[in-house]
């Protein structure tokens, strides 16, 4: 694989040393099969993280790239969900908590359609697959074809959203839910502070975090928010993770995730019309989406999407990132994409040390710079707001944050996050997502077709 360092994408002499940097971050985090977020960290396969990782293994290998899709896709359980962590048996036991014998998706989620083997958690992450596996085609379309590529993960990916859009519409407003704040991926976002607090935590001594043996306790959510993952999870799997038991004591709506289940499906309509089948019910499923989330999740005053708590059915009066990545929809109406180009240039989310986005607003009064999602900028949400920018053609802006994330992403060494008030690199180094998407920014063309 160390041929692999020597393409000669970039020119620049700063981009040839962010490139080798970025390769080696991959070549290190590969297990023969797929990609580990972190070694530390997170030490088996993630949903999202692999979408994002595939994004960038492309300039790679093409090859790689539709492996670490597929290894994901294997472990799909028969009701259409995606796990949101695939277990690497190899893996010792206390690596990672909550660890397989804690989930034991393949006895108590037989029901619902669990593999025997691997073992995996039984909730879902962020459907960033469609988009990835796209993008993955995109790269070579002849060699793609000639592994029947999109034959192979079309159908899964359907089957995937079919899922989110079926089981997953708790508000029966056309919108996919989530039911655990691990699923939309920003775990301890402010936003999910008022629907937890109607969770039981599940008591300290009852579990034991293997997060905090790799990161900085300051940097990572709290005990009680833990206590409270734990009991979430535990209830979801004494259900059998039935989706239909009705007894979801967190449910929300998330713009960020119905925004990516928006790209994903103008993409899912681009590999229909590629693999010679009929894409618009896709396109048809986009645009009711796009519509479900303007009128649920659109907040016209505050200039931004919002959370909708679906136990009370209000929006949440927070100001995060989820709330700008619905910039990558493509037909969103234009005084919406105005307002959140205005919201994204605002106090609100111009942090002083970073060219990245926080993750909560910065005036915000539960900003914490350092805590995980309650202020740290992420590099994956940058990369979505740069393609949610260059999707309406807000060329500028897009470049300028794309600027920052090469700099930040190397200076960084990597980070899985940065302190939007100092720079400071923060949380794990190494990580996956942040070289991927940056080899993604260095090497994309920038002409590629937005599905
Ligand atoms: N991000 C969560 C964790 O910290 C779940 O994937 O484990």
């Amino acid at each position: 694989m160390t041929s692999l360092l020597d393409r000669p994408v970039p020119h620049r002499t700063a981009d040839l040393t962010l490139r080798r940097g970025a390769v080696r971050v991959l070549l290190d985090n590969w297990t023969g099969h797929s990609t580990v977020p972190s070694r530390t960290l997170y030490p088996h396969q993630w949903s999202w993280d692999s979408a994002f990782i595939a994004i960038g293994l492309r300039h790679l290998s093409v090859r790689r790239a539709q492996q670490e899709l597929e290894t994901l896709l294997s472990a799909q359980w028969t009701d259409g969900r995606i796990p949101h962590i695939v277990f690497n048996p190899a893996v010792p036991n206390d690596a990672y908590f909550p660890s397989p014998d804690f989930w034991r998706s393949s006895t108590c989620g037989r029901t619902s359609g669990a593999p025997a083997a691997p073992e995996t958690s039984g909730i879902v992450q962020p459907p960033v697959h469609a988009l990835a596996a796209w993008l993955v085609h995109h790269t070579d379309p002849e060699e793609s074809r000639r592994r029947a590529f999109l034959n192979r993960v079309l159908p899964r990916l359907t089957a995937w959203h079919d899922y989110l859009l079926d089981r997953r519409d708790l508000g029966g407003g056309g919108l996919a839910a989530v039911i655990h704040p691990w699923e939309p991926g920003m775990d301890n976002s402010p936003c999910w502070d008022q629907a937890l607090q109607r969770v039981v935590p599940a008591a300290a001594d009852a579990f034991r975090r293997a997060d905090l043996d790799h990161g900085h306790p300051a940097d990572r959510p709290t005990d009680l928010d833990y206590g409270r993952y734990v009991r979430l999870v535990a209830d979801y799997r004494n259900t059998g993770y039935d989706d239909r038991s009705g007894r979801h004591t967190f449910a929300v709506e998330d713009p960020s995730f119905n925004a990516l289940l928006i790209a994903g499906e103008h993409a899912l309509a681009a590999m229909a019309e590629e693999t010679g089948a009929d894409p618009a019910p896709h396109t048809a499923r986009a645009e009711e989406l796009t519509h479900h989330l303007v009128t649920r999740l659109w907040d016209d005053d505050a200039g931004t999407f919002r959370v909708r708590d679906l136990t009370t059915d209000t929006l949440v009066d927070e100001h995060s990132v989820t709330g700008l990545i619905p910039l990558l929809a493509p037909r969103l109406p234009r005084h919406i994409v105005n307002r959140l180009a205005q919201t994204l240039g605002s106090p609100r989310f111009t942090a002083p040390a970073t060219r990245l986005v926080p993750s909560y607003a910065l005036t915000g009064h539960a900003f914490n710079a350092q805590r995980y999602w309650r202020g740290p900028a992420w590099f994956n949400t940058a990369w979505l707001i740069h393609r949610g920018l260059r999707t309406h053609n807000l060329h500028h802006s897009a470049e300028h944050l794309r600027q920052g994330f090469l700099g930040e992403a190397e200076h960084s060494g990597f980070a899985e996050y940065i302190d939007p008030t100092t720079g400071a690199a923060r949380g794990a180094r190494n990580f996956s997502w942040t070289a991927a998407l940056a080899l993604d920014l260095l090497s994309a063309d920038l002409k590629e077709p937005t599905p």
